[in-house]
């Protein structure tokens, strides 16, 4: 069976569909499957942001034929992994959990992986550069998550 990965961000339009390219372009897709989603609703339906999808293209990671969705309850009962990009979000996936079995699939994406860095900047009101930082720091997570992903 395949592991699944679910990334979570708040809008599912910026940073989530990223880190869903970026790690799908990294494992193999008949062991590992993996979607975004986001825990608002403003954008459902929509792909990514322009922005996000050109950060992507940069980098050979097509993301466009993506579509935003809302993150729901149910989602515990099909991913293995939940990562989520910042504390708001975490908190706000946290909340639907209905077990600590629940509990324990979800964790921030950065956690552990810089000092002083535990967080994915919402680059949603920012300039270009702040896509650029994001897909950075994306890349350094989704390598770690590959190789542990490999490992099982
Ligand atoms: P994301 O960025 O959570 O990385 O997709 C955002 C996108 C849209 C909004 C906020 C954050 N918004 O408020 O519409």
């Amino acid at each position: 069976m395949k592991t699944k990965v679910l990334m979570v961000c708040l809008g599912n339009i910026c940073r989530s569909p990223l880190a869903e390219g970026i790690l799908k372009s990294k494992v193999d897709p008949e062991r590992v499957y993996i979607d975004s989603a986001g825990t608002g609703n403003y954008h459902i339906g929509s792909p990514p942001d322009p922005r996000s999808i050109e950060v992507a293209a940069k980098y050979n990671i097509d993301i466009k034929n993506q579509r935003c969705r809302q993150f729901t309850p149910e989602d515990y009962d099909i991913y293995d992994y939940i990562y989520t990009m910042d504390r708001e979000n975490n908190s706000n996936v946290l909340a639907q959990a209905r077990n600590d079995k629940d509990v324990q699939k979800v964790s921030l994406i950065l956690e552990g992986i810089r000092a002083g860095i535990s967080e994915v900047p919402d680059p949603y009101y920012g300039g270009e550069s702040g896509f650029e930082d994001v897909f950075q720091l994306l890349e350094e997570a989704c390598t770690l998550i590959a190789q542990k992903l490999q490992d099982f």
